[in-house]
C-alpha cells in the first residue's frame, strides 16, 4: 500500500523529490523534469491520485486514524522513500505538495536536505475556506464527481497563461476533468484539517526555496514572505507571467530554481 514513486534521471545519493498540487498527479512535474536531465528526480503521487492507493487505504496501512490528514500523506512519503532506499533528499512541493513538505518538516526532519515551498503557504485555512473545501468534497462524492473542481481552472493559472498558453489551459482542463472524486474528497478534508505550520520552519536549518508565480492569487506574496522570514537559509523567487500552477506555466524557470536549491543542499 505504498505511494507510487516515479524515478527520473541518473542515480545519485541526493534525489530531488517533488510533490504535486491538488487535484493533479505527479505528471504535473513532467515539463519541469525534462529541464533537469542531470538530476535524479523522484515524483510522488499523493494518496488517491495517479497510481497511489486511496487515502483510507494509506491510513489503514500506516495504522493511522481514518480522519484524512496531511500527516498521513507525509508519513506515507517517508515510508515510500525509505522503501526505495532513500533516506535523505531535497523535497519540494507545490501548493498541497507544499503543505505535505511542511508536515514532513514537522515529522521527518532528518529526511530533508533542503526544502522547496512553491505557490503554497504555512497558515491554516480560515473557516470560510474550510467550509468551502467540505462542500467541494461532498460534491465530488455526489452527482458532480470530478466536475466539482472544474471552477478551479480560471483561478489556478494566471492571466498570462489564460491569454497566451492555450495548451497549458487545455492540459489543466483535461486534468481537472479526470481528477478522481475519492482523491478530491480525501485531499480536501486533509487540507481542511491541517494546522498552521509556520513554527516548523523557524528551527529548520537546511537550504530552502520559497517560490511563487507573480500572478498567483491563491498563495499571496505575504504568505511567501511570512515563510521566508521564518527560514534561515532561503532563496525567494518570484516567477513572472505565471500563476498558482507555476510548474505548468513556467517550467523552465521553476526547474532553474529547483536546480539551484539542489546545488545549495549538495554543497552543505
Ligand atoms: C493546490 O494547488 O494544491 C491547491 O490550490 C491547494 C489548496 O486548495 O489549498
Amino acid at each position: 500500500m505504498s505511494l507510487a514513486l516515479h524515478h527520473h534521471g541518473p542515480d545519485s545519493d541526493l534525489p530531488l523529490v517533488l510533490l504535486h498540487g491538488f487535484p493533479l498527479d505527479s505528471s504535473m512535474w513532467d515539463d519541469v523534469v525534462s529541464h533537469l536531465p542531470d538530476l535524479r528526480v523522484v515524483t510522488v503521487d499523493a494518496p488517491g491520485f495517479g497510481s497511489s492507493p486511496a487515502g483510507s487505504a494509506v491510513s489503514e496501512a500506516l495504522g493511522h486514524p481514518r480522519r484524512p490528514a496531511l500527516t498521513t500523506y507525509a508519513d506515507a512519503v517517508a515510508a515510500a522513500l525509505d522503501g526505495a532506499g532513500i533516506g535523505r533528499g531535497v523535497v519540494a512541493g507545490l501548493s498541497m505538495g507544499g503543505y505535505a513538505v511542511l508536515a514532513l518538516a514537522e515529522r521527518h526532519r532528518g529526511l530533508l536536505a533542503g526544502i522547496g515551498l512553491l505557490d503554497t503557504r504555512a497558515g491554516a485555512d480560515d473557516e470560510t475556506a474550510r467550509r468551502n473545501r467540505l462542500k467541494v468534497a461532498e460534491a465530488a462524492l455526489g452527482a458532480a464527481g470530478s466536475s466539482a473542481v472544474a471552477p478551479m481552472l480560471e483561478k489556478v493559472v494566471g492571466p498570462t497563461t489564460l491569454a497566451e498558453r492555450p495548451e497549458v489551459v487545455e492540459r489543466l482542463r483535461a486534468a481537472l476533468a479526470a481528477a478522481p472524486p475519492g482523491g478530491i474528497a480525501w485531499a480536501q478534508h486533509a487540507m481542511a484539517n491541517r494546522p498552521g505550520r509556520l513554527a516548523v520552519l523557524r528551527d529548520l536549518d537546511v537550504p530552502a526555496l520559497v517560490l511563487r508565480g507573480a500572478e498567483d492569487e491563491m498563495s499571496p506574496q505575504a504568505a511567501a514572505e511570512e515563510m521566508a522570514h521564518a527560514l534561515t537559509d532561503v532563496e525567494v523567487v518570484v516567477v513572472p507571467r505565471a500563476g498558482h500552477m507555476s510548474a505548468l506555466e513556467a517550467p523552465a524557470e521553476v526547474a532553474v530554481a529547483l536546480h539551484r536549491l539542489h546545488e545549495r543542499a549538495a554543497q552543505r
